[in-house]
């Protein structure tokens, strides 16, 4: 069976991608592999930063690996905070601060589509692909919902009353942006296997 590094440390992440790949590939984590190094994202897209952590791990441990990296895309705010959501409101990357941030910068806006994209990144048999995946929806005027992580509380995605954080993590797995794009790494790999 095909080896493959996750380059995360979120054991969520981590968990639900062994959940999806189950059977196709063996899935070792950064511990497993004795990768404790903080990798470096210093891209300006998200492509750029999967890139990086893929490339990493396959040049200084020897393993084909894939990684992710997510960013909440807003309209209004020309794409903003896209690949830097996570330290929207600074370096402390505080979740809490990160949504009163956006909430302020949208009040009295009325277009509030956003989305949120992942790119998955793969280095395989010395190639490299990339997976994206999207999800549409609005940023509500506040937060709502305690279930999932980060914007959750404030995205509602389209076709859903509810915010992902009100929607919780079943409904969520099955639509959101890292869904999709591990479900097409997933098929890319089925594909190689048949
Ligand atoms: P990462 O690339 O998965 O680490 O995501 C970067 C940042 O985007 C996170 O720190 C969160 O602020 C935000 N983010 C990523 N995925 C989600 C999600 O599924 N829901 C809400 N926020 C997310």
């Amino acid at each position: 069976m095909i080896k493959l590094v996750f380059a995360t440390n979120n054991k969520h992440k981590l968990e639900e991608a062994r959940k999806i790949l189950k059977g196709m590939v063996e899935i070792l984590s950064l511990a497993e592999i004795g990768c404790n190094d903080d990798i470096p994202e210093t891209a300006t897209t998200l492509e750029g930063n999967a890139l990086i952590k893929a490339r990493y791990i396959k040049e200084n441990y020897g393993y084909d690996c894939f990684a992710d990296d997510t960013g909440l895309l807003v309209d209004a705010l020309d794409g903003a905070p896209g690949v830097y959501s996570a330290r929207y409101a600074g370096e402390e990357c505080n979740p809490q601060k990160n949504m009163e941030k956006l909430l302020n910068e949208l009040d009295g806006i009325k277009h509030r589509e956003a989305a949120f994209v992942t790119c998955v990144a793969l280095t395989l048999r010395g190639g490299e692909h990339i997976f994206m995946g999207e999800i549409a929806g609005l940023i509500t005027k506040e937060a709502r919902g305690n279930a999932g992580f980060g914007y959750d509380p404030i995205f509602k995605p389209f076709g859903y009353d509810e915010t992902f954080a009100e929607l919780g993590d079943d409904v969520k797995n099955k639509i959101s942006h890292r869904a999709k794009a591990m479900d097409k790494l997933a098929q890319f790999l089925n594909n190689l296997i048949d």
